[in-house]
C-alpha cells in the first residue's frame, strides 16, 4: 500500500473531520466534566490525517497484518487512518465523551475495524498490538515509563512511534528519530 493509493480514502477522512467544529473546545469540555481541566497530561493536539498516514507507512511500516493502537487517541484521527490499512485499529482515551466523534466518523466511512475504548491506557491490556502510536509530548516521565513497560510486553517485531519523547526500556530497541512537520499535510493538494 502506498501513500498515493490511500490518499483518496484519507481525503474522505479529512472531509468527515471538517464537520467536527470546535475540536479543542470539545476536548476542553470533556476535561472539565472529569474535573481534570488543569491536567497537563490531557493536553490536546491532533495528528493530521496525511501525517498519520505517513507515520503509519514510513515509520511504523504498517500493513494489513497489523493490529494498531493509539495510546491517548483524542479525536481519533490516527486510529481512523490506521483502520484503512491495518487489520484492526483501536484508540484508547481517558476522555470518554470525545470518543463519540471518531465513532461517528468510523460509521460514516463504514470502517468496521476501527474501535474506541474509553479508559486510562495505563490500565488497559494492549499486548496483542503490533503497531502503536502515542502523541506523548505531555505525558509525565512516570506515564512514559509505564507505557514503555506495557508496550514491551507486545510480541517480538511490534513497533511504536511516539511524539517528542522516545520510550526507554531494556526490551525496546530505539530505531530512529525523525523530524516531522505538522503543517504541510493539512493543505489541500
Ligand atoms: C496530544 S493528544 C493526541 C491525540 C491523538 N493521538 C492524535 O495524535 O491525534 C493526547 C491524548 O491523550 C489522552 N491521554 C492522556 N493520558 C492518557 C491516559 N493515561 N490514558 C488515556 N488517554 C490519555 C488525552 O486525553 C489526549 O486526548
Amino acid at each position: 500500500m502506498t501513500f498515493d493509493a490511500l490518499l483518496p480514502r484519507v481525503k474522505e477522512v479529512e472531509h468527515e473531520y471538517r464537520k467536527i467544529r470546535y475540536q479543542s473546545l470539545i476536548v476542553d469540555e470533556a476535561r472539565k466534566a472529569q474535573g481534570r481541566e488543569g491536567d497537563r497530561e490531557l493536553t490536546y493536539g491532533t495528528t493530521t490525517p496525511r501525517l498519520a498516514l505517513r507515520i503509519l507507512l514510513e515509520i511504523l511500516h504498517a500493513g494489513p497484518g497489523d493490529i494498531f493502537y493509539d495510546l491517548g487517541c483524542g479525536l481519533g484521527v490516527p486510529t481512523i487512518v490506521a483502520s484503512l490499512l491495518c487489520k484492526r485499529a483501536t484508540g484508547i482515551d481517558v476522555l470518554a465523551p470525545i470518543l463519540d466523534h471518531p465513532r461517528q466518523v468510523a460509521t460514516a466511512l463504514k470502517l468496521r475495524n476501527a474501535k474506541f475504548i474509553a479508559g486510562d491506557f495505563r490500565e488497559q491490556d494492549f499486548s496483542d498490538g503490533t503497531a502503536f502510536y502515542s502523541y506523548s509530548t505531555c505525558f509525565s516521565p512516570e506515564t512514559r515509563a509505564l507505557l514503555a513497560e506495557k508496550v514491551s510486553a507486545a510480541k517480538a517485531g511490534a513497533r511504536i512511534a511516539t511524539v517528542t519523547h522516545p520510550l526507554r526500556h531494556p526490551k525496546l530497541e530505539f530505531v530512529e528519530k525523525v523530524t516531522l512537520r505538522w503543517g504541510d499535510e493539512c493543505l489541500p493538494p
